[in-house]
Protein backbone atom coordinates (compact mmCIF):
# COMPACT_ATOMS: atom_id res chain seq x y z
CA UNK A 1 0.00 0.00 0.00
CA UNK A 2 1.02 3.23 -0.84
CA UNK A 3 1.16 6.72 1.40
CA UNK A 4 -0.14 10.19 -0.05
CA UNK A 5 -0.51 13.25 0.92
CA UNK A 6 -2.98 15.53 -0.41
CA UNK A 7 -2.12 19.11 0.89
CA UNK A 8 -4.24 22.56 -0.15
CA UNK A 9 -7.97 22.76 -0.74
CA UNK A 10 -10.04 25.21 -2.91
CA UNK A 11 -11.71 28.20 -1.64
CA UNK A 12 -14.89 26.92 -3.07
CA UNK A 13 -16.63 23.59 -4.06
CA UNK A 14 -16.05 24.36 -7.19
CA UNK A 15 -12.48 24.94 -6.92
CA UNK A 16 -11.79 22.06 -4.88
CA UNK A 17 -13.37 19.36 -6.58
CA UNK A 18 -10.36 18.15 -8.22
CA UNK A 19 -8.26 17.36 -5.16
CA UNK A 20 -11.84 16.32 -3.18
CA UNK A 21 -12.10 13.84 -6.10
CA UNK A 22 -8.92 12.45 -6.25
CA UNK A 23 -8.82 11.64 -2.62
CA UNK A 24 -12.01 9.80 -3.13
CA UNK A 25 -10.41 7.47 -6.14
CA UNK A 26 -7.13 7.40 -4.02
CA UNK A 27 -8.38 5.96 -1.08
CA UNK A 28 -10.71 3.57 -3.60
CA UNK A 29 -7.45 2.41 -4.77
CA UNK A 30 -6.07 1.38 -1.49
CA UNK A 31 -4.04 4.01 -1.04
CA UNK A 32 -3.14 5.21 2.57
CA UNK A 33 -4.17 8.94 2.01
CA UNK A 34 -3.55 11.75 4.52
CA UNK A 35 -5.09 14.98 3.46
CA UNK A 36 -5.24 18.50 4.83
CA UNK A 37 -4.84 22.67 4.01
CA UNK A 38 -1.11 23.53 4.38
CA UNK A 39 -1.66 25.57 7.50
CA UNK A 40 -3.14 22.77 8.74
CA UNK A 41 -0.14 20.19 9.13
CA UNK A 42 0.05 19.97 12.84
CA UNK A 43 -3.29 18.57 12.61
CA UNK A 44 -2.71 15.42 10.29
CA UNK A 45 -1.85 11.91 11.91
CA UNK A 46 0.71 9.49 10.96
CA UNK A 47 1.66 7.25 7.57
CA UNK A 48 2.90 4.20 8.11
CA UNK A 49 5.00 3.27 5.15
CA UNK A 50 8.62 5.07 5.70
CA UNK A 51 7.73 6.61 1.89
CA UNK A 52 5.17 9.51 1.17
CA UNK A 53 4.14 10.89 -1.69
CA UNK A 54 3.34 14.85 -1.34
CA UNK A 55 0.74 16.07 -4.36
CA UNK A 56 0.31 19.72 -3.46
CA UNK A 57 -2.80 21.28 -5.01
CA UNK A 58 -2.98 25.13 -5.31
CA UNK A 59 -2.67 26.75 -1.75
CA UNK A 60 -5.95 28.85 -2.05
CA UNK A 61 -5.91 29.73 2.02
CA UNK A 62 -2.77 31.28 1.35
CA UNK A 63 -2.78 32.95 -2.09
CA UNK A 64 -5.91 34.54 -1.06
CA UNK A 65 -4.72 36.16 2.07
CA UNK A 66 -1.13 36.94 0.76
CA UNK A 67 -0.89 37.40 -2.86
CA UNK A 68 -4.20 38.44 -4.64
CA UNK A 69 -4.88 41.57 -1.72
CA UNK A 70 -7.41 43.80 -2.64
CA UNK A 71 -6.08 46.80 -1.99
CA UNK A 72 -2.95 46.31 -4.27
CA UNK A 73 -3.74 48.93 -6.69
CA UNK A 74 -0.89 47.93 -8.54
CA UNK A 75 -1.06 47.01 -11.91
CA UNK A 76 -2.27 43.40 -12.51
CA UNK A 77 -0.04 40.33 -12.52
CA UNK A 78 3.49 42.78 -12.07
CA UNK A 79 4.31 42.51 -8.11
CA UNK A 80 7.58 40.41 -7.66
CA UNK A 81 6.38 40.75 -3.80
CA UNK A 82 3.84 38.70 -4.19
CA UNK A 83 5.94 36.00 -6.33
CA UNK A 84 8.43 36.11 -3.50
CA UNK A 85 6.56 35.48 -0.86
CA UNK A 86 4.66 32.33 -3.02
CA UNK A 87 8.22 31.00 -3.45
CA UNK A 88 9.10 31.17 0.29
CA UNK A 89 5.90 29.51 1.12
CA UNK A 90 6.49 25.99 -0.35
CA UNK A 91 10.12 26.38 1.45
CA UNK A 92 8.38 26.69 4.95
CA UNK A 93 6.03 23.65 3.80
CA UNK A 94 8.68 21.44 3.20
CA UNK A 95 10.37 22.41 6.10
CA UNK A 96 7.66 21.94 8.32
CA UNK A 97 6.72 18.69 6.44
CA UNK A 98 10.20 17.15 7.44
CA UNK A 99 9.99 18.30 10.44
CA UNK A 100 6.86 16.43 10.80
CA UNK A 101 7.69 13.24 8.99
CA UNK A 102 11.26 13.19 10.28
CA UNK A 103 12.45 9.33 9.21
CA UNK A 104 10.21 9.43 6.33
CA UNK A 105 11.61 10.01 2.35
CA UNK A 106 9.23 12.12 0.87
CA UNK A 107 8.25 12.29 -2.70
CA UNK A 108 7.08 15.74 -4.15
CA UNK A 109 5.16 14.97 -7.42
CA UNK A 110 5.50 19.23 -7.35
CA UNK A 111 8.36 19.85 -5.68
CA UNK A 112 8.27 22.85 -3.53
CA UNK A 113 11.25 24.80 -5.03
CA UNK A 114 9.64 24.06 -8.51
CA UNK A 115 6.31 24.48 -7.31
CA UNK A 116 6.10 28.54 -8.19
CA UNK A 117 7.93 28.65 -11.12
CA UNK A 118 5.50 29.06 -13.76
CA UNK A 119 3.99 32.26 -12.33
CA UNK A 120 7.27 33.87 -13.72
CA UNK A 121 6.63 33.45 -17.42
CA UNK A 122 10.69 35.12 -17.71
CA UNK A 123 11.79 32.22 -15.79
CA UNK A 124 9.83 29.60 -17.53
CA UNK A 125 10.71 30.39 -20.82
CA UNK A 126 14.37 30.79 -19.94
CA UNK A 127 14.11 27.71 -18.26
CA UNK A 128 12.74 25.88 -21.12
CA UNK A 129 15.05 27.55 -23.65
CA UNK A 130 18.20 26.61 -21.51
CA UNK A 131 16.86 22.92 -21.87
CA UNK A 132 16.39 23.17 -25.49
CA UNK A 133 12.31 22.77 -25.40
CA UNK A 134 11.25 25.66 -28.46
CA UNK A 135 9.22 28.45 -27.02
CA UNK A 136 7.97 31.25 -27.81
CA UNK A 137 10.58 33.85 -28.69
CA UNK A 138 11.66 36.36 -26.35
CA UNK A 139 12.37 39.97 -27.27
CA UNK A 140 15.06 42.31 -26.49
CA UNK A 141 14.66 45.96 -25.82
CA UNK A 142 16.23 48.80 -24.67
CA UNK A 143 13.76 51.53 -24.79
CA UNK A 144 9.73 52.29 -25.37
CA UNK A 145 10.24 53.60 -29.06
CA UNK A 146 12.26 50.52 -29.85
CA UNK A 147 9.87 48.05 -28.71
CA UNK A 148 7.60 49.72 -30.80
CA UNK A 149 9.17 49.07 -33.84
CA UNK A 150 9.61 45.67 -33.29
CA UNK A 151 6.24 45.16 -34.77
CA UNK A 152 6.29 44.22 -38.16
CA UNK A 153 3.61 43.99 -41.24
CA UNK A 154 4.17 40.23 -40.63
CA UNK A 155 4.30 39.64 -36.96
CA UNK A 156 3.04 41.48 -33.70
CA UNK A 157 4.94 42.15 -30.30
CA UNK A 158 3.11 40.13 -27.11
CA UNK A 159 3.29 41.93 -24.20
CA UNK A 160 2.18 40.09 -21.27
CA UNK A 161 2.54 41.03 -17.38
CA UNK A 162 5.36 38.49 -16.35
CA UNK A 163 3.54 37.08 -13.32
CA UNK A 164 0.17 36.85 -14.59
CA UNK A 165 -2.32 34.17 -15.93
CA UNK A 166 -6.07 33.85 -17.25
CA UNK A 167 -5.05 35.77 -20.17
CA UNK A 168 -5.18 39.18 -18.61
CA UNK A 169 -2.73 41.93 -18.52
CA UNK A 170 -2.08 41.13 -22.16
CA UNK A 171 -0.72 43.72 -25.11
CA UNK A 172 -0.57 43.34 -28.39
CA UNK A 173 1.09 45.95 -30.95
CA UNK A 174 0.90 45.02 -34.33
CA UNK A 175 2.62 47.58 -37.07
CA UNK A 176 -0.63 49.18 -37.94
CA UNK A 177 -3.22 48.74 -34.35
CA UNK A 178 -1.93 48.41 -30.65
CA UNK A 179 -4.56 46.52 -28.16
CA UNK A 180 -4.49 46.38 -24.27
CA UNK A 181 -6.62 44.30 -22.60
CA UNK A 182 -5.64 45.89 -19.05
CA UNK A 183 -8.38 48.68 -18.28
CA UNK A 184 -7.81 51.99 -19.75
CA UNK A 185 -8.78 55.03 -17.40
CA UNK A 186 -8.34 58.23 -18.92
CA UNK A 187 -3.99 58.15 -19.31
CA UNK A 188 -4.01 55.33 -16.77
CA UNK A 189 -3.99 51.37 -17.07
CA UNK A 190 -6.14 50.15 -14.47
CA UNK A 191 -7.48 46.42 -13.85
CA UNK A 192 -10.87 45.32 -13.99
CA UNK A 193 -12.33 42.39 -11.20
CA UNK A 194 -10.54 39.22 -11.32
CA UNK A 195 -13.30 37.18 -12.48
CA UNK A 196 -14.20 39.92 -15.34
CA UNK A 197 -14.05 39.35 -18.87
CA UNK A 198 -10.62 41.31 -19.75
CA UNK A 199 -11.85 42.93 -23.13
CA UNK A 200 -9.41 44.58 -25.41
CA UNK A 201 -9.25 48.45 -25.79
CA UNK A 202 -7.30 50.00 -28.71
CA UNK A 203 -4.23 52.19 -27.61
CA UNK A 204 -2.65 52.70 -30.93
CA UNK A 205 0.43 55.49 -30.81
CA UNK A 206 -0.53 55.75 -26.98
CA UNK A 207 3.27 56.16 -26.34
CA UNK A 208 2.47 57.26 -22.75
CA UNK A 209 0.14 53.95 -21.95
CA UNK A 210 3.14 51.58 -23.54
CA UNK A 211 5.59 53.76 -21.38
CA UNK A 212 3.59 53.40 -18.28
CA UNK A 213 3.44 49.75 -18.91
CA UNK A 214 6.57 49.00 -19.48
CA UNK A 215 7.74 50.15 -16.08
CA UNK A 216 5.74 46.87 -14.60
CA UNK A 217 7.47 43.55 -14.76
CA UNK A 218 6.63 42.24 -18.21
CA UNK A 219 8.01 39.36 -21.01
CA UNK A 220 7.77 40.77 -24.36
CA UNK A 221 7.40 38.02 -26.73
CA UNK A 222 7.48 37.98 -30.78
CA UNK A 223 3.93 37.60 -32.08
CA UNK A 224 3.24 33.45 -32.72
CA UNK A 225 1.16 33.41 -35.94
CA UNK A 226 -1.90 30.60 -35.77
CA UNK A 227 -1.82 28.26 -38.33
CA UNK A 228 -5.55 28.89 -40.17
CA UNK A 229 -6.67 25.20 -39.28
CA UNK A 230 -9.56 26.28 -37.37
CA UNK A 231 -11.37 28.99 -39.87
CA UNK A 232 -9.38 31.55 -38.88
CA UNK A 233 -9.52 30.52 -35.19
CA UNK A 234 -6.88 31.55 -32.74
CA UNK A 235 -6.10 27.97 -30.72
CA UNK A 236 -3.22 26.36 -28.33
CA UNK A 237 -3.05 23.00 -27.87
CA UNK A 238 -3.06 21.78 -23.29
CA UNK A 239 -0.97 19.11 -22.89
CA UNK A 240 -1.10 17.12 -19.66
CA UNK A 241 2.05 15.55 -18.33
CA UNK A 242 1.42 13.12 -16.10
CA UNK A 243 4.66 11.00 -14.77
CA UNK A 244 6.24 9.91 -18.30
CA UNK A 245 2.76 9.85 -20.11
CA UNK A 246 0.41 12.23 -21.84
CA UNK A 247 -2.63 10.79 -20.89
CA UNK A 248 -4.73 13.35 -22.33
CA UNK A 249 -4.57 16.73 -24.51
CA UNK A 250 -7.33 19.49 -25.71
CA UNK A 251 -7.00 22.50 -28.00
CA UNK A 252 -8.69 25.69 -27.07
CA UNK A 253 -10.22 28.21 -29.68
CA UNK A 254 -11.04 31.75 -29.68
CA UNK A 255 -12.25 34.78 -31.88
CA UNK A 256 -8.84 36.11 -33.26
CA UNK A 257 -10.04 39.06 -32.26
CA UNK A 258 -9.37 37.98 -28.63
CA UNK A 259 -5.87 37.60 -28.70
CA UNK A 260 -6.02 34.93 -26.58
CA UNK A 261 -7.01 31.05 -25.86
CA UNK A 262 -7.76 31.26 -22.17
CA UNK A 263 -11.16 29.56 -20.85
CA UNK A 264 -11.74 32.30 -18.68
CA UNK A 265 -11.74 34.73 -21.41
CA UNK A 266 -14.32 32.79 -23.51
CA UNK A 267 -12.34 30.13 -25.60
CA UNK A 268 -13.99 27.03 -26.15
CA UNK A 269 -12.68 23.57 -25.92
CA UNK A 270 -11.98 20.34 -28.07
CA UNK A 271 -10.96 17.40 -26.72
CA UNK A 272 -8.97 14.30 -27.95
CA UNK A 273 -9.19 12.82 -30.16
CA UNK A 274 -11.50 15.34 -32.20
CA UNK A 275 -9.21 17.93 -32.28
CA UNK A 276 -8.46 17.09 -35.92
CA UNK A 277 -4.53 17.66 -35.57
CA UNK A 278 -2.71 14.54 -37.48
CA UNK A 279 -1.48 12.13 -34.89
CA UNK A 280 2.59 12.53 -35.77
CA UNK A 281 1.77 16.60 -34.93
CA UNK A 282 0.16 15.03 -31.64
CA UNK A 283 3.13 12.65 -31.15
CA UNK A 284 5.71 15.75 -31.76
CA UNK A 285 3.38 18.08 -28.92
CA UNK A 286 3.55 15.45 -26.22
CA UNK A 287 7.13 14.83 -26.51
CA UNK A 288 7.47 18.66 -26.26
CA UNK A 289 5.35 18.68 -23.40
CA UNK A 290 7.47 16.21 -21.39
CA UNK A 291 10.31 17.59 -22.13
CA UNK A 292 9.02 20.87 -20.71
CA UNK A 293 7.58 19.21 -17.70
CA UNK A 294 11.25 17.77 -17.39
CA UNK A 295 12.92 20.66 -17.71
CA UNK A 296 10.16 22.27 -15.05
CA UNK A 297 10.90 19.41 -12.60
CA UNK A 298 7.61 18.71 -12.21
CA UNK A 299 6.12 15.02 -12.50
CA UNK A 300 2.60 16.73 -13.19
CA UNK A 301 1.75 19.57 -15.10
CA UNK A 302 -0.30 21.17 -18.24
CA UNK A 303 1.86 21.79 -20.83
CA UNK A 304 0.40 25.05 -23.11
CA UNK A 305 1.46 24.73 -26.46
CA UNK A 306 0.80 27.25 -30.42
CA UNK A 307 1.45 26.28 -33.71
CA UNK A 308 3.94 29.17 -35.38
CA UNK A 309 2.60 29.09 -38.99
CA UNK A 310 2.20 25.70 -39.39
CA UNK A 311 1.22 22.43 -37.33
CA UNK A 312 5.28 21.48 -38.03
CA UNK A 313 6.00 24.68 -35.70
CA UNK A 314 4.93 23.65 -32.27
CA UNK A 315 5.88 26.38 -29.49
CA UNK A 316 5.98 26.03 -26.09
CA UNK A 317 4.21 29.33 -24.31
CA UNK A 318 3.23 27.97 -20.89
CA UNK A 319 3.94 25.47 -18.60
CA UNK A 320 0.88 25.12 -15.16
CA UNK A 321 1.92 23.59 -12.11
CA UNK A 322 -1.59 23.61 -10.48
CA UNK A 323 -3.34 22.63 -13.32
CA UNK A 324 -7.61 22.26 -13.51
CA UNK A 325 -8.21 18.94 -14.66
CA UNK A 326 -9.70 18.33 -17.64
CA UNK A 327 -14.12 18.22 -17.82
CA UNK A 328 -14.43 14.98 -16.39
CA UNK A 329 -16.86 13.89 -19.53
CA UNK A 330 -14.01 13.63 -21.52
CA UNK A 331 -11.39 12.65 -19.09
CA UNK A 332 -11.32 11.58 -15.34
CA UNK A 333 -8.20 12.56 -14.59
CA UNK A 334 -8.03 12.27 -10.77
CA UNK A 335 -9.00 8.27 -12.07
CA UNK A 336 -6.51 8.24 -14.19
CA UNK A 337 -4.05 10.55 -11.43
CA UNK A 338 -4.98 7.40 -8.61
CA UNK A 339 -4.97 4.61 -11.43
CA UNK A 340 -1.78 2.24 -11.43
CA UNK A 341 -0.83 3.18 -15.27
CA UNK A 342 -0.19 6.96 -14.08
CA UNK A 343 3.03 5.79 -11.95
CA UNK A 344 2.97 8.75 -9.91
CA UNK A 345 3.85 7.43 -6.94
CA UNK A 346 6.23 5.41 -5.71
CA UNK A 347 6.17 2.64 -3.00
N1 LIG B 1 3.86 35.08 -28.18
C1 LIG B 1 2.54 34.93 -28.37
N2 LIG B 1 2.01 35.10 -29.62
C2 LIG B 1 0.68 34.95 -29.84
N3 LIG B 1 -0.20 34.67 -28.87
C3 LIG B 1 0.26 34.51 -27.60
C4 LIG B 1 1.64 34.64 -27.31
N4 LIG B 1 1.82 34.42 -25.98
C5 LIG B 1 0.59 34.18 -25.48
N5 LIG B 1 -0.36 34.23 -26.45
C6 LIG B 1 -1.81 34.02 -26.26
O1 LIG B 1 -2.14 34.60 -25.02
C7 LIG B 1 -2.63 33.61 -24.10
C8 LIG B 1 -2.14 33.92 -22.69
O2 LIG B 1 -0.73 33.85 -22.62
P1 LIG B 1 0.00 32.99 -21.53
O3 LIG B 1 1.45 33.17 -21.69
O4 LIG B 1 -0.51 31.60 -21.59
O5 LIG B 1 -0.44 33.71 -20.19
P2 LIG B 1 -1.56 33.37 -19.10
O6 LIG B 1 -0.78 32.93 -17.91
O7 LIG B 1 -2.26 34.66 -18.89
O8 LIG B 1 -2.45 32.28 -19.63
C9 LIG B 1 -2.13 32.29 -24.65
O9 LIG B 1 -2.98 31.24 -24.28
C10 LIG B 1 -2.16 32.56 -26.16
O10 LIG B 1 -3.45 32.38 -26.69
MG1 LIG C 1 -1.92 30.48 -20.50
Amino acid sequence: MKSILVLGKGDTQYSDRNRARFVDYAKKAGFEVLASDYHELGKLGSFKNEKINALFFFPYTFWNANCEVPEDTKLYGTSRAAYEKFSKYFLEVQGELEQKFRGHDIHYVIPPQNAPIDRDKVETISRLRANGVPTSEPVDYGSVDEIAGKATPKRGVFIKCRYGSEGKGITVLRHDKWVTNYKVEGNQLANYGVYDKWEFTEITGRMDLLGQLLQNAVIVEREILTPDNFGGMKFDLRAYVVGNVVPHLFIRLNNVQKEVTNYSQGATIKHHPETGIKEDCLRAAREIAKNAAKAMGLEFVGIDIMFDGSLENPKVVEAQAFTDFPDIRNFNMAKYMAGEGSGLFKE
